[in-house]
């Protein structure tokens, strides 16, 4: 593995299934045009077995190595309120016995659901940025921690700095030996990308490991112009500390960024479809922030013809699955007037 050489902390079940997806690619069948619709795989990270899973428990494996490393006893990251990675990082500290405070943006929400119940559950010390700048926030909370005689370990949104990233760098290295194992190949990779760390990543390994197939990130909240240098920077970092070779531009990495509908957090159309054909044509379940909007884009993509029936597609499901409990309202079916849920039974 390529992070050998990296303080490691093992969260995640491993190696995380690549499945098949033949029923969701015969009901798109007749939806492109003719002879484009590929063979679909799913990597599923949304099965790393930490507290619900996803893709930060192996950044995480990394980033809590470090920490270990450093002697630190608090972990301490920023988020959105239904943030996976600071549910992941709740569970991870839990996991490895140190405290874990979150800085989430906003305020106390009337009702906790989804990943900020499993945040309390798990043991996380909350606090609230307001409309304050969750980094600066952040960095008073360190600071408070160090008056107070700990020694806290601060990471950054989604764990995407250098050694987070790394986890995904091997996380490519994985679907290239079992892609190997079976005598299967893939000519495309499809992942949802945000703050940056898994595509980067997975950049990072597809390089080193001559992996000839595109990788394809649908971003969920930032232009591509504004997302490439940032992930150029970021593999070129990675690399750097895994001892590799390798330099990236920004033109290196393939952004679509037509998909980020409402903006971050906003479920529509899109999200819905992609949320319900998966779960009704495989009985997967993507969440409804990050990998429903990467599916939506992958099923748009399918749509217009852009791969071919002879290639095969692995969509990364990068998890998020508590945050579907938040997302009741906007995800439930409409119920009749008049009739009781009883009577439905
Ligand atoms: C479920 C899920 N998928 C994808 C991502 C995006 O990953 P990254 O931030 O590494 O780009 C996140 C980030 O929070 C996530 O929670």
């Amino acid at each position: 593995m390529f992070t050998d050489r990296l303080p490691f902390y093992p969260l995640a079940h491993r190696p995380t299934p690549l499945e098949d997806l033949p029923r969701l690619r015969a009901a798109l069948q007749g939806e492109a045009p003719p002879g484009r619709v590929p063979r679909l795989l799913i990597k599923r990270d949304d099965q790393t077995g930490l507290a619900a899973g996803g893709n930060k428990t192996r950044k995480l494996e990394l980033l809590l190595g470090d920490a270990l490393r450093q002697s630190a006893d608090t972990l301490i990251t920023v988020g959105a309120p239904q943030s996976n990675h600071c549910r992941q990082t709740a569970a991870a500290a839990a996991r490895a016995g140190l405290r874990c405070v979150l800085v989430l943006g906003g305020s106390a929400p009337m009702l906790e659901g989804g990943n900020l119940l499993l945040d309390r559950l798990l043991g996380a010390e909350i606090v609230w940025a307001g409309g304050r700048d969750r980094l600066e926030v952040m960095a008073e909370v360190a600071e408070a921690e160090r008056a107070a005689g700990r020694a806290p370990y601060l990471i950054p949104y989604g764990g995407s700095n250098a050694v987070g990233a790394a986890g995904y760098a091997a996380a490519m290295e994985e679907l290239c030996q079992q892609l190997a194992d079976r005598g299967w190949t893939a000519e495309h990779v499809v992942v949802a990308t945000s703050s940056g760390g898994t595509q980067a990543g997975l950049a990072v390994g597809a390089l080193a490991q001559g992996f000839s197939g595109r990788l394809h990130g649908i971003s969920i909240d930032a232009a591509a112009d504004r997302l490439r240098p940032w992930l150029a920077e970021l593999a070129g970092e990675t690399a750097r500390l895994l001892g590799l070779d390798l330099a990236f531009a920004a033109d290196d990495f393939i952004v679509h960024d037509a998909y980020l509908g409402g903006g971050y957090g906003v479920v529509g159309d899109a999200e819905r479809e992609a949320i319900v054909l998966l779960a009704r044509s495989e009985g997967i379940l993507v969440d409804p922030v990050y990998t429903a909007r990467a599916l939506a884009g992958l099923l748009d993509l399918i749509r217009r013809g852009h791969f071919r029936a002879d290639e095969t597609v692995v969509f990364w499901h990068t998890g998020g699955l508590p945050a579907l409990f938040a997302y009741a309202e906007q995800l439930g079916e409409p119920r009749p007037a008049g009739r009781s849920r009883s009577s439905r039974v």
